[in-house]
């Protein structure tokens, strides 16, 4: 192929943020591949919305068909939400031959394994690194740079919402409802923030990295949740002067061949490195029998910290398509840059 057609299916917070990391990053994604990377196509739910990327009108449709079955395009990228209708467009484009890039952790968590099976079947990629603690590459850490350990504990701040709730909370004494009502204006929190106040996006999020992590099928089911709703500015008071910080912490710990997942506010002593874990920010620490411990740390939500793991996605499918596993195959020689080049 001379050029990658890309088709994004939906045009939201995160899709927004991809559209423009393509726009303005064309020359990285061009020295990391070796062709173009064009958006080919965007289908939306409404035409009429005004958007913060420009997208020509006739690249814009509201029939997901029109993007799925587009010939010329190689690569879908589902940014759209949702599980079930999304769990059948996601198979219809894996069974057309088309690679899939997800930011989507409530179609992964819940059939995850199922869509894996179907893109390997059809010599597709699946690549869903956005779908946990946005722009940390913790997927690719647990699935490639660790995954000749074995390993024994997940442990991690992996809700940007309710990290930011308790922080401001905590900090200025803001309310709860007035937190929330920012953390939704900056574009952080679910459309329905039920799931994150109440823990049910962080146990996504843990039941998708112990599936990686220990090598088995974690369901959501498996997940002990509790969320933080009912936790007041006086009990984060309270634990202050105790010398603690409350976290909502995900924790996934196999010992024995037994394997205990769960999602609750935690109280952590203050030096813990997940206490000074702040705002929308992330953290997981992963422990390995061979490497012992590993942090890792960044923003957890945004449009563009999420959107940077779907496009790097997008070039993991770009490589994979160089080397022939499937599709049009990339037969540009690749350009490496000069440091003369490289003015940036
Ligand atoms: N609502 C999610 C969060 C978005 O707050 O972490 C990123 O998955």
């Amino acid at each position: 192929a001379a050029e990658v057609r890309v088709g994004l299916i939906g045009l939201g917070t995160v899709g927004s943020g991809v559209v423009s990391i393509i726009q303005r990053h064309q020359d990285e994604l061009r020295h990391q591949v070796g062709c173009p990377v064009t958006v080919k196509k965007v289908a939306v739910r409404n035409l009429n919305k005004q958007r913060p990327v420009h997208i020509d009108s006739n690249m814009m449709t509201d029939q997901i068909e029109d993007v799925l079955f587009d010939q010329e395009i190689d690569v879908i990228i589902e940014v759209m939400g949702g599980v079930d209708t999304t769990r059948e467009h996601v198979l219809k484009a894996l069974q057309n031959g088309k690679h899939v890039v997800t930011a989507n952790k409530d179609l992964m968590a819940v059939h995850g394994a199922e869509l894996l099976r179907v893109a390997a079947e059809n010599h597709c990629d699946l690549y869903y690194e956005a779908s946990v603690a946005g722009g940390i590459p913790i997927i690719r850490g647990l699935s490639d740079g660790l995954s000749a350990d074995r390993i024994k504990k997940i442990m991690g701040i992996v809700n940007g919402t309710t990290n930011y709730i308790l922080t401001k909370m905590s900090q200025n004494g803001s309310s709860y409802d007035d937190v929330l009502k920012k953390a939704q204006e900056l574009g952080f929190a679910e459309s329905d923030p039920t799931a994150d106040v109440e823990g049910l996006d962080a146990a996504r999020k843990m039941a998708i990295l112990a599936t990686l992590g220990f090598s088995m099928d974690v369901s959501l089911d498996d997940v002990s949740v509790k969320g933080i709703s009912s936790v007041t500015e006086e009990d984060l008071d309270y634990c202050d002067q105790l010398g603690y910080t409350m976290k909502l912490i995900g924790l996934a710990q196999r010992d024995d061949g037994r394997v205990e997942v769960s999602v609750e506010p935690t109280l952590l002593p203050k030096q813990h490195p997940l206490s000074s874990v702040h705002n929308e920010y992330n953290a997981v620490y992963v422990y390995g029998e061979a490497v012992g411990e590993t942090m890792f740390y960044g923003p957890g939500a945004g449009s563009l910290p999420t959107a940077t793991a779907v496009v790097s996605d997008l070039v993991s499918v770009m490589k994979n398509m160089r080397l022939g596993v499937c599709g049009n195959a990339i037969q540009e020689p690749l350009h490496k840059r000069t440091l003369k080049e490289d003015k940036e």
